[in-house]
């Protein structure tokens, strides 16, 4: 049928008269079903699908929410589920799925959730360290000073010192964005020569919760929570010295990994409605799309997307997959977090194979303010809490302070209420992690007129460190320190305690080490690609901070801040969107997979004691937590070969995947014979249920500084496998030459354990340039 007739038999279909209550869908289009329409007619298209199933035109136009164009070929649309089955049927439609609110949000999940150790802001750009070499890649990027980043998030706080345009050039000629004022209580948001523009998506919000409440959120691009201003500050703020959270912590010279990069700003996270900020924000699909939409066709060259869901959502039903193959199309390049669902394995979001997906580790600081016991032992806590005591005070375990009542499984936990002021006053409270938000044990704490508060790590904190803003002086100690103070304060008739100031340390060993709530792998939607793709900084990162916003984000909390400390997937994202950034400046021709294979074939493995980077619990790391490793921008600028890939190769991934994701929902016409998902030329390598063998194709392309070279092939094979290549060394005689290869993985003879994964990496080298690639294979 062509286009036509469906329409027309479209219009001939009965009224609809469905009571249901409409809600939003998303209507998506194959990927050759837009063509080369003019924008407006592409508008009109969709209103006249609209308007078949509607009853008056006036009634179309209402129910039109979005008209996408670029990030996907569809819109979204006030739909009964009647309507949407309608749509549906339509040959033409690939999918038509109700987006739930609730399906994304920031991934600095309740922000202050987690753990830590320390941040890095010199330091980010370069896993070595030296600022030389740091330079020197700035110079050579210009510090990034014509690329474009689009960052979706909450907004930003435009006054920030970060975001100063002062000595910067003009907007580059290829910006065809806008900068939004909208409305808000400071005068709305504006522009300069830093954040070039801006824009807010609030329909689908609306569409939902009705209108915006003006006292949790403004319509404006003005970042009100905090986490859109760190994100986007961390990608590309400027270098402001002797900034620092909190009155002195971390203090230093504030930088963006791309600092004289333009900033395009999206806010498509709002407040969640009689919610307190602190239970983070909610990023609506169909706003998402929208976003995505107008970065595209504003021109941006990188976007930054700390936004995922915990759900586990197939790529045609997951409106940041669909908008970021569309963006890469138009060869943007999209980094977006891997999400804070760990350690639990298989938690990844944002996992599609156009995606650069970003895993969070610690850096080489720490917070120090060691706990004093009356008996003289003292433990090594971390906070970065300003208040300080005087002197010591009586101890106590909150499971003793409780008011009648409070369950016994819950009593050591310090909930909302649950602590008895008449035991607590004048003294500090011992509270264990588990149940809660750490902030809000120490705003009990401070409630029940406690004068210090010591956090104590569940088992399965292990010991890695929760550092936190506080409102009265506390520190965090780790799980076995707990118990060594819980024996004390059991073992003594006055237990008394001193929390020491807080102290900022730098080169602190080991780091990195991966972050307990960094998401894992394996990718379940496809365990054919091995996910994560790389790790940067996520613990305890300094940065930007919005002036409306508390730095704990509790309701109590009247502190206000320039900079302040966070923690997730969601800070370290950025810091890979701004290495993608500088090698956008350098190599303006890289495809967005070049510059991924780059990042991520360049990545390292090992810490700043040598040692192979361990989870925070002390064991080996593996590339289901750090993907290829570290990243290292400035080795990344001659990674000497690249793997490359198309839009195209994404299409033809699409229809191998096995999990339901093929031709069906696509429209896109897959050739008889399906490449296996295996084959995408990804930068590593994964292979679940190997039984026998099986041979993968990768092709290479020189990108090193001479045309002459010959590599040869090494691997360390997983446990239980053999790896080899053929052929096993590869000429080139100019730059740009591509050569392809196969390597076959053959599970060995013997005993071996079923379904668990083992881990190793093959490396193509000619003695100067090493190409690493990390692989996962699990036996049948
Ligand atoms: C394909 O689309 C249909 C309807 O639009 C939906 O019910 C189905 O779940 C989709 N399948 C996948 C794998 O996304
Ligand atoms: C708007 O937000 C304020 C502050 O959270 C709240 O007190 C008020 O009830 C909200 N109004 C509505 C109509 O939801
Ligand atoms: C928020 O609370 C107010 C007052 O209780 C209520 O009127 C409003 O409907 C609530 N808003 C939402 C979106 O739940
Ligand atoms: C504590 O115990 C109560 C009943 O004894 C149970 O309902 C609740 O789920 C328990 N809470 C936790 C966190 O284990
Ligand atoms: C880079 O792109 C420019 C413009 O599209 C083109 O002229 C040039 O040949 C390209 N360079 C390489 C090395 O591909
Ligand atoms: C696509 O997926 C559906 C359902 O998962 C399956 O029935 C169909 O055979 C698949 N088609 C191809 C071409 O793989
Ligand atoms: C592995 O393959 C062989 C031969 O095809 C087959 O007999 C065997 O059942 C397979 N083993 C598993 C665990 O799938």
């Amino acid at each position: 049928m062509n286009k036509i007739s469906i329409l027309l038999s479209l219009f001939l279909l009965p009224l609809l008269a469905s009571s249901a209550q409409k809600q939003v869908y998303i209507v998506r289009f194959g990927e050759d079903g837009g063509g080369e329409k003019v924008l407006h007619e592409i508008e009109d298209t969709h209103h006249s699908y609209l308007q078949s199933l509607k009853e008056s035109e006036e009634e179309a136009r209402a129910s039109l929410v979005y008209s996408y164009k670029h990030s996907i070929n569809g819109f979204a649309a006030m739909l009964t589920p009647d309507q949407a089955s309608k749509l549906s049927e339509l040959e033409e439609v690939a999918s038509v799925y109700k987006s739930e609110p609730g399906k994304y949000s920031a991934h600095t999940t309740r922000s202050w959730q987690f753990v830590g150790l320390e941040e890095t802001h010199k330091k980010k750009m370069s896993g070595d360290g030296d600022d030389d070499d740091d330079d020197d890649m700035l110079v050579k990027a210009s510090y990034g000073k014509d690329v474009i980043v689009g960052v979706l998030d909450s907004g930003a706080w435009p006054e920030s010192k970060s975001f100063s345009d002062e000595g910067m050039g003009p907007v580059p000629k290829s910006w065809k964005g806008i900068c939004q004022t909208g409305v808000d209580d400071y005068n709305g948001f504006h522009c300069n020569k830093k954040i070039i523009g801006a824009r807010y998506y609030l329909k689908g919000y609306e569409q939902y919760y009705g209108h915006l409440n003006v006292s949790e959120d403004c319509p404006s691009p003005r970042d009100l929570d905090g986490h859109g201003t760190h994100t986007a500050s961390t990608v590309a703020g400027r270098r402001v010295p002797e900034a620092s959270a909190l009155g002195g912590f971390a203090r230093g010279t504030a930088s963006g990994g791309a600092p004289l990069a333009r900033l395009a700003i999206y806010k498509a996270c709002w407040a969640i409605p009689n919610a307190t900020k602190a239970d983070g924000n909610t990023c609506f699909e169909a706003d998402m799309l929208a976003a995505m939409d107008d970065a595209i066709a504003d021109g941006v060259h990188v976007m930054s997307i700390s936004i995922g869901s915990t759900r586990t959502i197939p790529f045609t039903q997951d409106g940041i997959a669909m908008g970021a193959l569309n963006a890469v199309k138009n060869n943007v390049v999209v980094a977006c977090s891997a999400g804070n669902s760990g350690p639990t394995p298989g938690t990844l979001s944002n996992t599609a194979p156009w995606i650069i997906t970003v895993s969070a580790s610690s850096v080489d600081r720490a917070f120090f303010a060691p706990l004093l016991l009356g008996n003289g032992q003292e433990f090594l806590g971390q906070t970065v809490t300003p208040y300080k005591l005087e002197k010591m005070h009586p101890l106590v375990y909150a499971e003793d302070v409780v008011v009648p009542g409070v369950a016994k499984n819950v009593s050591s936990q310090c909930l909302l209420g649950s602590l008895s002021p008449e035991k607590v006053k004048g003294k500090i409270v011992m509270c264990m992690r588990g149940l809660g938000m750490r902030v809000e044990k120490g705003q009990e704490v401070k409630r029940a007129g406690g004068v210090g508060f010591v956090l104590g790590n569940s088992p399965a904190n292990g010991n890695e460190l929760a550092c936190d803003a506080h409102l009265l002086p506390a520190t965090a100690v780790g799980y076995d320190d707990a118990v060594k103070i819980l024996k004390y304060i059991k073992s003594t008739k006055n237990p008394m305690a001193f929390i020491k100031q807080a102290r900022t340390t730098l080169n602190y060993q080991p780091a990195p080490f991966m972050a307990a709530f960094t998401s894992r792998g394996p990718n379940v939607l496809d365990p054919n690609i091995l996910k994560p793709d790389i790790t940067a900084p996520g613990l305890n990162i300094l940065a930007a901070w919005s002036a409306a916003s508390s730095p704990s984000k509790l309701l109590e909390d009247k502190r206000s801040v320039d900079y302040n400390i966070d923690s997730g997937t969601s800070m370290a994202c950025p810091h890979v969107a701004a290495a993608a950034a500088l090698l956008k400046a350098i190599h303006p021709n890289w495809s967005s997979a070049a510059i991924r294979s780059a990042l991520m074939t360049t990545a390292w493995m090992k810490n700043n004691e040598g040692l192979p980077i361990s989870e925070s619990n002390g064991n080996l790391g593996t590339p289901f937590t750090y993907g290829s490793g570290h990243f290292r921008p400035i080795k990344a600028m001659d990674p000497g070969l690249v793997y490359d890939a198309s839009y195209n190769d994404y299409l033809l991934y699409l229809c191998s995947t096995s999990n339901g994701l093929n031709d069906t929902n696509l429209t896109f016409k897959c050739p008889k014979v399906i490449p296996s998902a295996a084959n995408l030329n990804y930068p590593s390598l994964a292979i679940p249920n190997l039984n026998g063998t099986v041979i993968v194709k990768r092709t290479v392309t020189n990108v090193g500084s001479s045309s002459k070279s010959a590599y040869f092939f090494t691997a360390k094979p997983p446990l239980g496998v053999s790896v080899k290549a053929t052929p096993n060394l590869l000429f080139f005689n100019r730059v740009g030459q591509k050569k392809s290869f196969t390597i076959t993985v053959r599970a060995r003879r013997g005993k071996h354990q079923k379904n668990v994964y083992g881990f190793g990496w093959y490396t193509w080298t000619d003695g100067h340039y090493y190409v690493r690639s990390p692989m996962a294979v699990s036996l049948a």
